[in-house]
Parts: C-alpha cells; structure tokens; sequence
C-alpha cells in the first residue's frame, strides 16, 4: 500500500512586501537582492489575520481539488514554526475550523523542512492502514518573528500556506522519504526566545526574532541538500535522468540552482516561485508543488523530488510519483 496525493491548495496573504519597499527601509537594494537570492517580494499577513486563517484557505483549496468533503479527513498534521497559540496545537485549531473533530490532528516543529516531515508522517498513517484521507499542511507567519530592522534576514522570509491531501493507493503515490537533523548547527538558524525561556534580557527588537549566519547556512544548504538528492536517488536505485520535476524549499534561488545541477536537471525543470513569496518555511514546498500542478507543467505519473532544509539543522527529501 502506497499513499498518493489527491489535491493541493495554497494561499498567500494579498499585503505584498517589495525589494523596492525594503530598499526604502534598509541598507540594501533590488539588484543585491535579486542577484543574491531571486526574491523580488514576499507576501505579508494582514493585522488581524492570523496562521490558522492561511492554513484554513490552504487546506479548503486541497479537499476541494481532492474531491471530498472535511468530515472525511480522519488525520490533520499542520508543520509550522509560528503557531498561533503554544496550545491547542495548530492542527486542532485548523480541525476546528473545518469542522471536523474526532481524527487525530496535530503539529510538528521542524523548521522549513517541516512540511516534509509532516509528509513522511502522514505517508506512514496512510501505508500501515490507519489513514484513508490524510490533511498535511504547512503555515507560516514569519513577518511576526523577522527582525525588520537586520537586513541579512528581513529580505528572505514571507507568509503563506500549502497543503495536500493524500489517500490510499496501489501504485505509487509517495514512494519514499528521507528525514534527517543534526542539533549540533543549532547556533546557525534559531529564534532567540520561546514560550519557556522567554526572549533574551535586552533583546532588540523587543519579542522573539530569526537569527542567522547566512553563509554558513547557505553552505551548509549547498552540501546536504545536494547529498539528500544522491541519498533518495540511490535507495530506489533510479538514474537521476528519471527525476522530471525538483520542487525544492524554496529558500535562495542560487541553492536551489546548485541542487538542480546536482541533479543535472536543467532548470526548465524545477518548480520555482521564491521570487514570489521568498522564504515561507513550512509552506513553501507545498505552495510551489500546487503552482506547479495547477499550471499543468506537473502531470499525473510525473516522478518529483521534493526536499528543504530548515534551522534545526533539519533536512528530508520525498520521491513521489504524482
Ligand atoms: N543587502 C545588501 N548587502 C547585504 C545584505 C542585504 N540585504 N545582506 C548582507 N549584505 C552584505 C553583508 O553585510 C556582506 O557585506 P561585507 O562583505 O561588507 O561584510 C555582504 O553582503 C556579503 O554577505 P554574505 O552574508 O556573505 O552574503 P551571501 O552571498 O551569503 O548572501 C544570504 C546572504 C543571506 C542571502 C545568503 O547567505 C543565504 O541565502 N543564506 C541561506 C539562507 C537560507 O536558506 N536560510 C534559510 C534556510 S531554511
């Protein structure tokens, strides 16, 4: 038994943040940015407008496109990295707004590549048996963790959500995942503070913020993510030729070039939307793989390979015959 994506949703808040509004603010430029990171604007969540909102029209996207109705989920796991409450989880809280209570739901912590381990999870439910119509979601509301006044990070991240549903199936369907971390990079990528510790004595801006050394993250993203695409690859022993879509984390344009070229899949081939949205973590292979299926460039019995890697350090991968 195999599990197989049956719809795909996605939603980006209408605010949109340009490189020429943070030019206004900051110590950088369009052109650094554009040359750097192939982000032009990112999507920013209204006041009152909150991460269980973006999820909510992520997920009604995916059920519609899957045909079925919420009252047949019977499992909901939500990866982000900025819920809306410590608890109830995000995933009850998206439950609830779909009104369908009873089926497990729940929330995973893993950075941006959280949505690829809420994926290999609800791949297991479905394989043993015990999920027929399984919600994964990935929402993100980075703009409230971002420290707009540090231009090394203020330019990378936006909000939104994606999700997919996945159901049963005899044929492949997800045929593999890959999840990793080391804990020892921590210092690389983390917010300063949290529910428990609190933000850090002086800290400015007042409030939790992302912090990041972003060359050695962007190395660091270069060498894993481009020894996942050989990993995957070679525990299902295909040639990488029969790769026929890389939908990566959509981080840094220049990472994901490096990945593609690992995979010498010309970049025609890779689903690309960071210039979009930027970085929006847990959401943003979920946001680029519905960009790429509704615009009828994925086709059904295409081999994808997703994979992200986020603060942790986290890093997973999935082979999925869509
Ligand atoms: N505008 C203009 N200049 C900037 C800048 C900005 N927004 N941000 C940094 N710089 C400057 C630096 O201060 C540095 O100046 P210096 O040489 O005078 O010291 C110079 O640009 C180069 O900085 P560096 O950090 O080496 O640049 P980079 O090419 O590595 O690009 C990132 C910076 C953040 C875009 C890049 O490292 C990156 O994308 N990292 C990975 C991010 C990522 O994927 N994170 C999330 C993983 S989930």
């Amino acid at each position: 038994m195999y599990s197989r994506i049956v719809g795909t949703g996605s939603y980006l808040p209408a605010k949109v943040l340009t490189n020429f509004d943070l030019e206004k603010r900051l110590d950088t430029s369009d052109a650094w940015i554009r040359e750097r990171t192939g982000i032009e604007r990112r999507h920013i969540i209204a006041d009152g407008e909150s991460n269980t909102d973006m999820a909510e029209q992520a997920a009604r996207a995916a059920i519609a496109s899957a045909g079925i109705e919420p009252h047949e989920l019977d499992l909901i796991v939500v990866g982000t990295t900025t819920p809306d409450l410590v608890f109830p989880n995000s995933g009850t809280l998206l439950q609830a707004r779909l009104g369908c209570g009873g089926a497990p739901a729940f929330s995973l912590e893993a950075a941006c590549s959280g949505f690829i381990y809420a994926l290999a999870i609800a791949d297991k439910f479905v394989r043993a048996g015990e999920s027929k119509r399984a919600l994964v979601v990935g929402s993100e509301v980075l703009s409230r963790i971002v420290d707009y006044t540090d231009r090394s990070t203020a330019i990378l991240f936006g909000d939104g959500a994606g999700a997919v549903v996945l159901a049963p199936s005899d044929e492949a369907g997800i045929i593999s995942t890959h999840l990793h971390a080391d804990g020892g990079y921590q210092e690389l990528l983390y917010c300063t503070g949290g529910p428990a510790r609190g933000p850090a004595p002086g800290s400015f801006p007042p409030g939790d913020v992302v912090r990041m050394a972003g060359s050695e993250v962007f190395r660091l993203a270069v060498t894993l993510l481009g020894r996942i695409v050989d990993e995957t690859v070679a525990a299902n022993h295909l040639d990488r030729s029969a790769i026929d879509w890389l939908v990566p984390h959509q981080a840094n344009l220049r990472i994901i070039q490096a990945t593609a070229k690992r995979l010498s899949l010309p970049m025609e081939r890779v689903i690309v939307t960071v210039q979009e949205h930027g970085n929006t973590s847990t959401a943003s292979v979920p946001l680029a793989l519905n960009v790429g299926i509704r615009d009828g460039r994925i086709k059904r019995g295409d081999l994808l390979l997703l994979q992200a890697l986020g603060g942790g350090i986290t890093w997973g991968s999935a082979l999925v015959r869509y």
